[in-house]
Order: C-alpha cells, then sequence, then structure tokens
C-alpha cells in the first residue's frame, strides 16, 4: 500500500485533478497536485503517451505519480481527433468540430482516458472510456474542454458541461480510469 496513501498528480489542468480527486478520495486515497514540467510525445495511442510522460518526470523516482491522456475519438470521423484532441480544440474549437459533423447523422463518439502510474520503478496503466454522441450545438459552461458538445449514453441527455463534477465522476471516462487505478492499489 502507498505510504501516507498520498500520491500526485502531474498535470496542467486544475479540472482533471478536481475530479480524479474526489473520486480517490472515496478510496481513502490523497490525490495531490505536482507542478512539473511534462513532456507530451506525439503519438497515435494514448497509452504510449501517458507512460512516455510519467516515465520521463524526475519526481517519480521518489514518490509514485500518475499522469492521465486523454481523447474524444469519434466515429464518423475514424477517431479524429483522438490523440490530437489537445491541438484540435485549441485550433478549430469545438465549433469547428460542430462544423465537421453538421449534417451527420452517426454522431457516436468515444471519450478515453489513459492513466499511467509510477511507482517503485515500474509503469501501470489504467484505461476508462464512455460512450456517448456530439451534441448539435455548444450546451453548458461547467466542465471544461469537448464537455460542451459531449453527451454520455448512460446519461439523460445533458452534455458533461451540463453536469455537475459529481454528476459527471459516475459516467466518465476519467472517473474510470481513476476508479481502476483506486481499486488496485487499495489491493494490494
Ligand atoms: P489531454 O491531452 O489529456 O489534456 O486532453 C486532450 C484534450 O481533450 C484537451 O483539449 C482537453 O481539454 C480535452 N479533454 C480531456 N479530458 C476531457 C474531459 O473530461 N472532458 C472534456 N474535454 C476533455
Amino acid at each position: 500500500m502507498l505510504r501516507g496513501r498520498t500520491l500526485w498528480m502531474a498535470t496542467g489542468n486544475p479540472h482533471k485533478h478536481r475530479e480524479a480527486r474526489i473520486i480517490l478520495m472515496e478510496y481513502g486515497l490523497d490525490l495531490r497536485r505536482l507542478e512539473t514540467k511534462r513532456i507530451e510525445i506525439q503519438a497515435d495511442d494514448l497509452e504510449e503517451i501517458a507512460a512516455y510522460s510519467v516515465e520521463h518526470i524526475p519526481e517519480a523516482d521518489s514518490r509514485p505519480i500518475v499522469v492521465e491522456d486523454a481523447g474524444l475519438f469519434i466515429h464518423h470521423l475514424k477517431g479524429f481527433p483522438g490523440p490530437y484532441s489537445s491541438y484540435v480544440l485549441k485550433t478549430i474549437g469545438l465549433g469547428g468540430i460542430l462544423k465537421l459533423m453538421e449534417g451527420v447523422q452517426n454522431r457516436e463518439a468515444t471519450f478515453k482516458s489513459v492513466v499511467a502510474l509510477r511507482w517503485r520503478g515500474e509503469t501501470h496503466l489504467f484505461v476508462g472510456e464512455v460512450q456517448g454522441r456530439i451534441a448539435t450545438e455548444i450546451r453548458g459552461s461547467q466542465g471544461f474542454g469537448y464537455d460542451p458538445i459531449f453527451i454520455p449514453d448512460e446519461g439523460d441527455g445533458r452534455t458533461f458541461g451540463e453536469m455537475t463534477i459529481r454528476e459527471k465522476n459516475t459516467l466518465s471516462h476519467r472517473a474510470r480510469a481513476f476508479r481502476r487505478l483506486a481499486l488496485w492499489l487499495t489491493s494490494r
């Protein structure tokens, strides 16, 4: 088990940290945020990006650290933007995605999260996914990133952007990945 039940998340995104911290708290784990430089490689799969990133954080030699990488895979666009989600959001934005999807019937999409834990010289990966669809307009001002255009299938028709963190945490890709991490850590 972790000493002090504490682990660190290397992220520049406070939303991600807040969501993950609430999940881990349910398992008695304390997730603190680590301000550090992260190397983000460009690769076709999130697993490779997350593992490379956590393995190049110097602080990971002395304490348990997690890095999370997420991506939105739109089926009609053959998985785009996927691992390029961050770049696409910064360039064409939500409006650009909605434009690409104009008049498209098949709006299915998968949000995927990969959590890479570096602990005692080993890397462990935990994956979470949520199926949903792309909204036809931007809805909601909560959350971040693609939240206002992603409607999870298991929800009530609202986008993640229209949900509180706790509601999003009952369904999200990130919540699922972090629950897997928590179960693994607490069962050892
Ligand atoms: P990252 O590389 O893991 O930070 O995420 C890739 C892109 O997806 C970034 O533009 C994020 O804002 C966005 N993103 C990641 N997770 C979520 C989420 O839970 N909801 C909405 N957008 C997200």
